[in-house]
């Protein structure tokens, strides 16, 4: 047997089995059953290089003569640099394949195993990698996946983001050579989310072949994409060790996080597969299930400034809102008063709560709403009495300095006696109290993590799940939210245990419509956690309307975070609306299949979810920047049953007018208009450009 293959609906992957390591030789649209694959087995040798075909295969290696990236290295002192594996054992299951290889000489053995989830086409694989000889090996790189690319994926799509500009996109041409991005932040970061798109010349929404990648790790990552002078193409990702940071000694193995990849027409194909992978396979159960509550956050209306009476009266206001968890955030806990103390500490100030948190928690749950609360266990301020107990407990390497980020420094959490300390002092919290919710935050990124002088960022991660999944284990039913100054720690590995993502610390809703945007590439709007934030942003000092940042907030699981007690009466009516809407809509939104809408551009971006039976559809359109001259007003509302009627009419704003220069509605926004599946997404329909920072919320209904 030369071949194996891995089909899902719409994908299949061959391997050719008979090459001393397996290679992906077909990677593309599904292939019948009884498709004849001999042709993809030769392997030409150009002139003037070695005597042996070189191909791209799962392990591209040094030993056999790739020039490119290899897949391993590491070396057992000055030896054993170079390798060159055999396969030595394959088993093969209808989505799954686990292949063997080992490297005699240098004594190693690496099982890859990979499955093919047969409904989404996503792949997942990962690398074990042992040391079979009676020495230590020093392992520098491994890749979790190393996969080849057809020849014509002319373009990547990158992510480039920073602090409150989480998931920008950024096009360019597939490189000539490597292009290595690693992060070595600690935390999958806000600059380099380890995810990347390659695809076909001009790929978009709806049309082009593209390959999506994603490292699920939550600590450094590399990811390379590369064209070799030779005419192949790969992507790598993997785990980014530091120097030393993985010695395996004899008889052991390091295994690497997961990659996941998937091929598929158009983007808009491309996220819909990550997103029902992340519904049915990674995200915990309760997600899906439940409705999303609408969130209170406190952050931005009292900042530390906690005083019993302004948070009952924000949560009065909240709950006659229709707010349903009320999660109060930073500044509660013991002598937080700004952000230079306290963390660590983690009981209720004294000053700030005499009588604890009980009083504003039985409030809260009498006013209907469930109570979540701010925590960030990872940390501790140099002035708190945690640190002053347990200078050692934090990641350090002497002789260099204690470098703070927020004022705060990071727990060594693979120190048991750490890791138990905070399960204790979490677990004492959601044990005492009726807390469903914990906003699990983590503010700065890791340098020089040492531990007892070696590199610690692998044990860190590993230790936080742990730590996370002990605290899920004991108290199943509350949820976490995953927050790292927002966006800083979203992967598919954290969201096997987090309910909601804080995607950014900006709530301002223009910025928010691009982070938006580039986050719905790989993950579904029912985790993106979406705040109406204060009428002026706190991160951008711009002025946005109410229902602009209401509509922008709809995209995701909805949430306010603005001091309430400001609001006016017409606020107030508006909110109620939004709040009204989303109720109303969520299930559809958080269960249904997600699309960018096109065009998306500067000026102009829309997205819209149609019900998994397609009877209904909502569709956001929002003009961010005034309309490029020539710009259409037409918009095709796409994903709805081609010969289906249906009546599209709007959904919000339900009072329109606020323009400077009032813009003629289409005639049919009231009454609605009727037309096929088909006609709105290959003629589409105009609708009239509004003023900048604008949206409108359309919804179809079969008939
Ligand atoms: C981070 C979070 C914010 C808020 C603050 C509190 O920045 O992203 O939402 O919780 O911490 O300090």
């Amino acid at each position: 047997m030369s071949f194996l293959r891995l089909d899902s609906l719409h994908t299949t992957m061959v391997f050719d089995v008979n090459r001393a390591v397996p290679a992906c030789c077909y990677w593309g649209p599904r292939l019948a059953a009884d498709t004849p694959l001999a042709a993809l087995q030769w392997q030409p040798v150009p002139p003037a290089v070695l005597d042996h075909p070189v191909g791209l295969n799962l392990l591209p290696e040094t030993g056999r003569g790739w020039w490119g990236w290899p897949a391993l290295s590491g070396c057992r002192g000055r030896f054993h640099w170079s390798n060159r594996f055999e396969l030595s054992g394959c088993d093969a299951s209808t989505n799954a394949i686990v292949f063997t290889l080992a490297d005699a000489a240098a004594k190693l053995e690496i099982r890859l195993a990979l499955d093919l989830d047969p409904d989404t086409g996503v792949l997942r694989q990962n690398c074990r990698l042992t040391n079979t000889g009676d020495d230590d090996y020093h392992l520098h790189w491994c890749a979790a996946a190393a996969l080849p690319l057809p020849p014509d994926s002319d373009e990547l799509l990158l992510y480039e983001g920073a602090w409150t500009k989480e998931f920008g996109l950024r096009r360019q041409p597939f490189p000539s050579g490597a292009l290595v991005r690693d992060n070595c932040r600690g935390r999958t970061s806000h600059s380099r989310f380890p995810g990347v798109i390659a695809g076909q010349a001009g790929f978009d929404d709806r049309y082009g072949s593209v390959y999506g990648f994603h490292l699920g790790w939550s600590g450094n990552h590399r990811l390379v994409a590369e064209a070799t002078s030779d005419g192949w193409r790969q992507v790598q990702l993997g785990e980014l060790l530091m120097p030393g940071e993985m010695i395996l000694a004899p008889g052991r193995s390091y295994t690497s996080p997961c990659a996941y990849a998937c091929r598929a027409e158009g983007l808009n194909q491309l996220s819909q597969a990550w997103h029902r992978f992340l519904r049915k396979h990674i995200l915990p159960a309760g997600v899906s299930r439940h409705p999303r509550p609408v969130q209170y956050n406190t952050w931005e209306a009292v900042y530390f400034d906690h005083r019993l009476q302004d948070l009952m009266a924000l949560a009065d206001r909240a709950a006659d809102l229709g707010v349903e968890r009320f999660v109060l955030d930073d500044g509660w806990f013991k002598g937080r008063r700004d952000d230079t103390r306290g963390l660590g500490d983690w009981e209720p100030d004294s000053g700030k709560f005499p009588d604890g948190l009980e009083p504003l928690i039985s409030h809260v749950n009498r006013l209907g709403m469930s109570f979540g609360l701010w925590v960030e266990p990872e940390m501790v301020n140099p002035d708190s009495d945690l640190y002053r107990c347990h200078p050692d407990w934090v990641l350090h390497l002497d002789p260099l300095p204690r470098d703070t980020g927020r004022h705060q420094l990071v727990l060594d959490l693979a120190r048991p006696e750490v890791s138990d300390y905070l399960f204790a002092a979490l677990d004492g919290l959601l044990t005492a109290h009726p807390i469903t919710y914990l906003k699990w935050d983590m503010n700065r990124d890791l340098t020089t993590a040492g531990h007892e002088g070696r590199a610690a960022y692998h044990s860190q991660v590993h230790a936080l799940y742990g730590l996370v999944d002990r605290v899920r284990a004991a108290h199943p039913a509350v949820e976490i939210e995953t927050c790292a100054s927002g966006g800083g720690r979203v992967d598919f590995e954290i969201l096997r245990r987090a309910n909601r993502v804080w995607p950014s610390d900006s709530n301002d809703a223009l910025e928010r419509q691009v982070i938006q945007h580039g986050f719905s590439l790989f993950f579904p709007p029912e985790i993106m956690g979406c705040h109406v934030g204060p009428a002026v942003s706190h991160t951008t000092g711009r002025r946005l309307s109410l229902e602009f940042r209401g509509l922008t907030a709809l995209a995701g699981h909805l949430g306010l975070e603005l001091d309430l007690r400001e609001l006016d009466a017409a606020d107030v009516r508006m909110l109620k609306q939004i709040i009204a809407a989303y109720k109303d809509h969520r299930n559809l939104l958080h269960t249904g299949t997600f699309l960018r809408l096109n065009p998306s551009d500067k000026e102009r971006l829309g997205w819209g979810v149609v019900g998994t039976d397609q009877r209904e559809a909502v569709y956001g359109l929002f003009q961010l920047q005034t309309a490029a001259p020539g710009a259409s007003p037409v918009v095709n509302l796409m994903g709805l049953i081609p010969g289906q009627r249906y009546r599209i009419a709007r959904l919000l704003p339900i009072e329109s007018g606020t323009a400077m220069f009032p813009i003629p509605e289409a005639p049919w926004a009231e009454e609605g208009l009727v037309a096929t599946g088909q006609l709105l997404a290959e003629a589409g329909i105009a609708i009239p450009l509004r003023d900048p920072a604008s949206g409108v919320l359309l919804k179809a209904v079969a008939v």
